[in-house]
């Protein structure tokens, strides 16, 4: 059987972040970095799901740069409500005006990634806009028999919990976005962060997999108004396509 191939996703890196808790973010994300080269099959690739400095600082932006260039990996990053797209574009040199909107679209060996920007500049709310939606399309379109994953950083569903669902996308976006997909089935798979603890969902008749975050996690709570940050294990995924199809591990950083 031939080796998959895995694409690995850090999550909600929050560099510059103090939220009490045992450890800080820089040497969380250090000790994540750590894990996968540590891992005995290492990844292929990197996606990072936003969130990836708190206050979208550029010194910010410079420790996680240093540390993902460590895994020698191509790494497509994506912003999430804490990031500033103009610092995270300088810092990343990616393409666009300073506050454009940060998607790509990456060809990475036999999968192919789509990485859409869901944030509203100076909100912690989701929002998925015509514009990206529009982007989205076009990128399905131009490339409908290549096996893709679509990354995000807000989940595109309501999860119950007060808390979470107050940063949600609004729900027309998930209903448009969901519409999208169901024209799509080379889509295997939706990844995403923001909620800073596993879930799991079906989207579009896809898995919808939501990922820990490399520093702290959220407390679960059904009844719960605010985000609870507790000092739960940090994790990583490793999404692996072996013959089409995918399998996605979360696996705890110890
Ligand atoms: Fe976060
Ligand atoms: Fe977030």
């Amino acid at each position: 059987m031939s080796r998959p191939f895995l694409l690995a996703q850090l999550t909600d890196t929050h560099i510059g972040a103090d939220w009490g808790g045992p450890v800080q973010p820089a040497a969380a994300l250090a000790a994540a970095v750590d894990a996968l080269r540590g891992s005995p099959d290492p990844p292929d690739a990197l996606v990072v799901t936003g969130d990836l400095a708190n206050d979208g600082a550029g010194e910010q932006y410079a420790v996680v740069g240093e540390q993902l260039r460590r895994l020698k990996l191509p790494f497509v990053v994506l912003p999430g409500n804490h990031d500033d797209r103009a610092a995270m574009r300088g810092a990343f040199g990616l393409p666009g005006d300073r506050d454009d909107a940060i998607h790509a679209a990456a060809e990475l060996g036999p999968l192919r990634l789509l990485a859409l920007d869901t944030t509203i500049p100076g909100a912690a709310g989701g929002a998925l806009p015509e514009a990206e939606l529009h982007w989205l399309e076009r990128a399905l379109h131009d490339a409908r028999d290549r096996p893709t994953i679509v990354a995000m950083h807000h989940p595109p569903v309501l999860t119950g919990v007060p808390a979470w669902d107050a940063t949600a996308i609004d729900s027309r976006d998930q209903t448009a976005l969901q519409r999208l997909l169901e024209r799509h089935p080379q889509v295997l798979a939706l990844i995403a962060g923001h909620l800073h603890r596993t879930l799991v969902a079906a989207f579009a008749g896809r898995p919808l997999v939501v990922v820990p975050s490399t520093y702290m996690q959220s407390q679960l709570d059904w009844s719960c108004e605010e985000f609870v940050l507790v000092p739960e294990p940090p994790a990583f995924a490793l999404h692996a396509l072996l013959d089409g199809r995918l399998v996605s591990h979360v696996q705890p950083i110890v």
